[in-house]
């Protein structure tokens, strides 16, 4: 246990996490112990109110543990205040969300290419940098495309391009395909695991569908603010080999 949380990429021992204060103080993470694997793709599962999206949020530094230890490459957070904290966010974490979250009447090229302007990045560096994560992401052809011009699940590989342009660490998506119908769904966990082989990002994942979960390496139940399963998922779904756009 021990060497194994030294290689850890993210470990959180006895993370607890309190929304509220006082009679109205609820907790929904209650000691939570979880390390993290370079090159892992993790499946979290459990029921609603379980405190997945709680755990992501702490997982991915969006937000703050109220008590407890999360390391990050073996390095305590504890010690980062909000400015550290945003900046380690955007260099090692991609965030991909149910509901898309794209910019509208935005084409899909400035969709992808914001994380970049935030960085700072030349116009012309952005621009390769945001044409090659659409073309990694199967839409080559669609960056002068809206939302509004794009399907649900052609919006959803934008949002994955916007989140792997910065060349992230870690991957998270919570509940990448909840707005998905079946073979839209199939179709992104195909490439998320494409991104996860390929390119050796980390993914972690919460899903509600076995199905859906089936293609990570690893499935991670919460129940009631604690983690109630972790087990390795030896064989995990091979995606389709075709891949449509
Ligand atoms: N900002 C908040 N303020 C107060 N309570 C919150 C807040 N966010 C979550 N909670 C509560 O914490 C618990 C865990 O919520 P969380 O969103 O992590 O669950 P979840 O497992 O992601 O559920 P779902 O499957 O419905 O998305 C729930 O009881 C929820 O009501
Ligand atoms: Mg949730």
């Amino acid at each position: 246990m021990t060497a194994d949380r030294a290689e850890a990429l993210i470990s959180l021992r006895g993370v607890t996490k309190v929304y509220g204060q006082g009679a109205t103080a609820f907790l929904a993470l209650k000691g939570v112990d979880l390390d993290i694997h370079p090159g892992e793709f993790v499946a979290i599962m459990g029921p609603s109110g379980s405190g997945k999206s709680t755990a992501m949020n702490t997982l991915g530094c969006l937000d703050r543990p109220t008590g407890g230890e999360y390391r990050f490459h073996g390095v305590p957070l504890q010690g980062l205040d909000r400015d550290g904290l945003a900046r380690l966010r955007r260099q090692f974490f991609g965030f991909v969300f149910q509901g898309f979250h794209l910019l509208p009447r935005t084409t899909a090229l400035e969709n992808v290419e914001l994380p970049l302007i935030y960085r700072g990045m030349k116009r012309q560096r952005r621009r390769e940098a945001a044409l090659q994560a659409l073309a990694d992401v199967g839409l080559a052809g669609w960056a002068h495309h809206t939302p509004a011009e794009l399907s649900g699940g052609q919006q959803q590989r934008v949002a994955i391009a916007r989140a792997i342009v910065t060349g992230p660490q870690v991957l998270l998506a919570d509940e990448p395909t909840g707005n998905l119908d079946t073979q839209r769904s199939h179709e992104i966990m195909a490439l998320i695991q494409r991104l996860n082989r390929e390119q050796g990002i980390t993914v972690l994942m919460v899903t509600h569908e076995a199905d859906i979960a089936a293609y990570a390496s690893r499935i991670v139940r919460f129940v009631d603010g604690t983690v109630a399963s972790d087990e390795p998922n030896p064989h995990p779904a091979q995606a389709p080999a075709q891949e449509a756009a």
